[in-house]
Order: structure tokens, then C-alpha cells, then sequence
């Protein structure tokens, strides 16, 4: 598909995003340095897009999106001018559905899947050349009513196969890969091996993350077989126990014999909170001995306690952009980056259901590469440049 919108951040406004940066402390001249060595107009399509920056270093690029917003024909014949669709189209190379493959999207009622939005995803997809990755068969939230009010001991099992072997059946071979069950884990709530509370755990027992990965195996065996899930990235007590709870399930995985091949790390971060650091890194090379691929599956960074404006917004997470990727991307089994949305405006930050009232000045967050009116923010470089130091050889990952 031919690339006709031109979308650019200008030197000047990506040199002021640095400077405000370098004023908190946080950059070593690194992005300042860039801004200063980048043309006037910085393009972000073709050749200078995330997608081609991506390809050398054997990596996937891609976000998050709503595919009943992509204009899918009018990508088909070449014709269309939309944005947004023209946005995915150049910048990444792998996308995820937002929400159009879970449970309450897919099913409006017991006996009736719909899958329309999936579906033109990954047309859409083959029109780019982009993979898709499936979220998610297996979740405690956004699930139909029906679904809560008929499951019970007798039925649950039965519901969670059925449902696997329909959903990924149907996608079987079209997809990399699949969010096979989402965020199990959570320690506060007391249980043994630190699962969450939900609905699967109830009816089932703590077999329903088993059933779940194997019925999808013999479903789909082409997929890498993710478990995926959020605030495991820093070292404070509660996202080390959190962790380390994760990193406990998938060994009881491996030593069962569980078909799983990666763990998404969501990577929701906080432009005002600590760096993630040596425990993550740790996570993921523990992750590399046992065979385990790791995705950053939905990155973002969420701007609600950053004081000031749009810039100081904008330098904060051009930061976390840039050092929480140099450090996961150093790590060869991290062959994924995918962002929660390229850009803010369609980020769930932004969303009515959002934390949009989270900032005390009542202003939209910035989280994301994108802005409002899709233009790139200084994370699109600071992203695009952390993709450049990946220490990954071209073509590396012949599984790609
Ligand atoms: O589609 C309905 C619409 O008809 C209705 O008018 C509107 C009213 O609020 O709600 C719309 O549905 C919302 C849906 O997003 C689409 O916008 C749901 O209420 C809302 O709960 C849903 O939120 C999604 C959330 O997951 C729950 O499924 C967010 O968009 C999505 O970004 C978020 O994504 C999760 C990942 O799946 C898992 N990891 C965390 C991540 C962020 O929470």
C-alpha cells in the first residue's frame, strides 16, 4: 500500500522536547544529541517509519488497534486517504486487536461468534505485509453477561474449551500468535501461587491456565503461546512479588509440560515512576534458559503525574520510551515491541473509561508515539532510536 500522507515533527519541537529533558535530569545528551543531528523535517513513513527501523534487527514492530476504524477497502484498492488506517499501514509490521478478539467482543451470545473485526484485521494485515497477534481466550474481564450468569462448575470447563477451540480454530494459521490467558496473577488477593480471583479459577481450579494452553496448542499449533500481563516491570516490593509469581507459574509450565513459547510483558508504565531495572532484565534471561520468547505486548506510558504542560509530557516519556526499551531490546529474546495504540488519542489513557481525570490539571495524557492529531511525538524518535541500538542481527530469528 502506497504511503501518501507525510507525517513529521520538526527539529525545533524535538529539540525543545530534549532540552526539557535534559532540565529534569534524566538524559546523558543522548536525545538531545539526536535532535541535533536530525534534518529540519524529520520524516516517520517509508525507509525513516518504526516498521523499516524494525525489520533490520529481526524485530516486530506494531500497536494496538480498533479495526472496525481501518478502511480496509479502500486500503485494498489503494485509494484511501484515512489517518488512522494510513498511520497502521506505515508503522508497524505486527498489529493486535484492541479489543475485537476477547471474549465480549466475540461472543454476544452463547451460541453466536462473531467474528467480522477480527477478520478484517487480518485482511487488512495481508494487505501490509503485517502479522497479527490474537488478545485474548482467556480473561476475567470484558466477558459477556451471558457468561457470568450461566457458568457455574458443571459447565466452566466445557465453556473455556469450546470457546478456545472455536476462536483460535477459526484464526488457526493466520495468526503469530495468541494472548492465551491474561494477567492470572495477583498476589494481594492471597492465593496459593499468588492467582488471581476470577471467575476461571472458581469453576475450574487452578487447571483452567493448563486447559487453556493446551486446548489452544491443538487449536492453533502454529501460534507462539503467550501468557501475558502488567506490572511486572519494576523493582518495588509489589511488582517483585508479582514477578516473581509469574516467573513461578511458567516453571510449573515447563516442568509439566505445558505448551507456552512466550510471556508478554504488558509494559502500562508511569513516566513519574522508577526505571525498571536489574529484575526485569533477570526476568527476561531466566525467560531465554527456559526457551521463552518475551513481547512487550502494550506499551505505554501514562503522563498522570507529570507536572507541566504538553512538553514536559512529551520529554518524560520520550525517556521511558527510550531507556526501558534500550535496556529490553539489549535482551535477544525480545523479538516484539508493540505500543497500546499508536497514538493518544485512541489510547484507553484518553478513553471515557479511562484514567483520563488521573492528571490534576484535567488534561488529556500523551502516552504514546502518535498525538491527538496523529503527528509524532519526541517517543516516536526516542522509540525509533532505542529500536537502532537493538543488539539483534538482521534476519536473527528465523521464527519471525
Ligand atoms: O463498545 C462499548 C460502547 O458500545 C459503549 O458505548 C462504551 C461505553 O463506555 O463502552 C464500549 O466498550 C468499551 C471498550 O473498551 C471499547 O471502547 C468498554 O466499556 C471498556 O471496558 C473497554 O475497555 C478496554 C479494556 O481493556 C477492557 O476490555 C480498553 O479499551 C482496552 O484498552 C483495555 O486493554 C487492556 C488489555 O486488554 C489488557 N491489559 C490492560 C489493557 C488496558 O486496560
Amino acid at each position: 500500500m502506497s504511503q501518501t500522507v507525510k507525517s513529521h515533527v520538526t527539529r525545533r519541537q524535538f529539540c525543545r522536547a530534549a532540552a526539557a529533558i535534559s532540565s529534569v535530569g534524566a538524559v546523558s545528551g543522548g536525545l538531545l544529541a539526536l535532535a541535533e543531528t536530525q534534518p529540519t523535517v524529520i520524516n516517520t513513513t517509508g525507509p525513516d517509519s518504526l516498521r523499516s527501523h524494525a525489520a533490520p534487527h529481526g524485530l516486530l514492530f506494531g500497536g494496538a488497534v480498533n479495526p472496525a476504524l481501518l478502511d480496509v477497502d479502500g486500503a485494498a484498492n489503494g485509494t484511501t486517504t484515512d489517518p488512522y488506517t494510513l498511520l497502521f499501514a506505515a508503522q508497524a509490521n505486527i498489529l493486535v486487536a484492541e479489543n475485537s478478539m476477547k471474549w465480549g467482543a466475540l461472543r454476544p451470545a452463547p451460541d453466536k461468534f462473531d467474528f467480522t473485526q477480527g477478520d478484517r484485521l487480518i485482511r487488512f494485515a495481508g494487505l501490509n505485509g503485517q502479522r497479527v497477534r490474537g488478545h485474548n481466550l482467556c480473561w476475567h474481564e470484558s466477558n459477556p453477561a451471558w457468561l457470568k450468569a450461566t457458568a457455574n462448575k458443571d459447565n466452566a470447563r466445557q465453556l473455556l474449551t469450546e470457546h478456545i477451540q472455536t476462536v483460535a480454530g477459526h484464526f488457526r494459521g493466520k495468526l503469530h500468535s495468541w494472548d492465551v490467558v491474561n494477567e492470572a496473577i495477583n498476589p494481594p488477593d492471597g492465593l496459593p501461587d499468588g492467582l488471581r480471583k476470577t471467575m476461571w479459577l472458581d469453576l475450574i481450579g487452578p487447571d483452567y491456565l493448563e486447559l487453556a494452553f493446551r486446548t489452544a496448542a491443538a487449536a492453533d499449533p502454529q501460534a507462539k503461546l503467550t501468557y501475558n500481563d502488567y506490572d511486572i516491570e519494576q523493582d518495588t516490593p509489589k511488582q517483585i512479588a508479582k514477578r516473581d509469581a509469574v516467573m513461578a507459574l511458567l516453571r510449573r509450565f515447563k516442568a509439566k509440560g505445558v505448551p507456552i513459547h512466550a510471556v508478554g510483558v504488558q509494559s502500562h508504565l508511569d513516566a513519574t515512576a522508577p526505571p525498571a531495572g536489574k529484575g526485569l532484565q533477570e526476568f527476561i534471561r531466566e525467560a531465554a534458559k527456559m526457551g521463552l520468547e518475551v513481547f512487550v505486548t502494550e506499551m505505554d506510558v501514562n503522563t498522570h503525574a507529570v507536572v507541566g504542560g504538553a512538553e514536559a509530557q512529551d520529554a518524560a516519556v520520550a525517556v521511558v520510551f527510550r531507556d526501558y526499551l534500550r535496556l529490553v531490546l539489549a535482551e535477544p529474546n525480545v523479538p516484539i515491541v508493540l505500543t497500546w495504540g499508536l497514538d493518544d488519542a485512541h489510547s484507553w489513557l484518553s478513553q471515557a473509561h479511562g484514567n483520563q481525570s488521573r492528571r490534576p490539571d484535567g488534561t488529556r495524557e500523551r502516552p504514546l508515539p502518535f498525538d491527538d492529531d496523529l503527528k509524532p511525538t519526541p517517543a516516536f524518535l526516542a522509540l525509533r532510536e532505542a529500536i537502532d541500538t537493538a543488539h539483534r542481527s538482521a534476519g536473527g530469528n528465523s521464527k519471525l
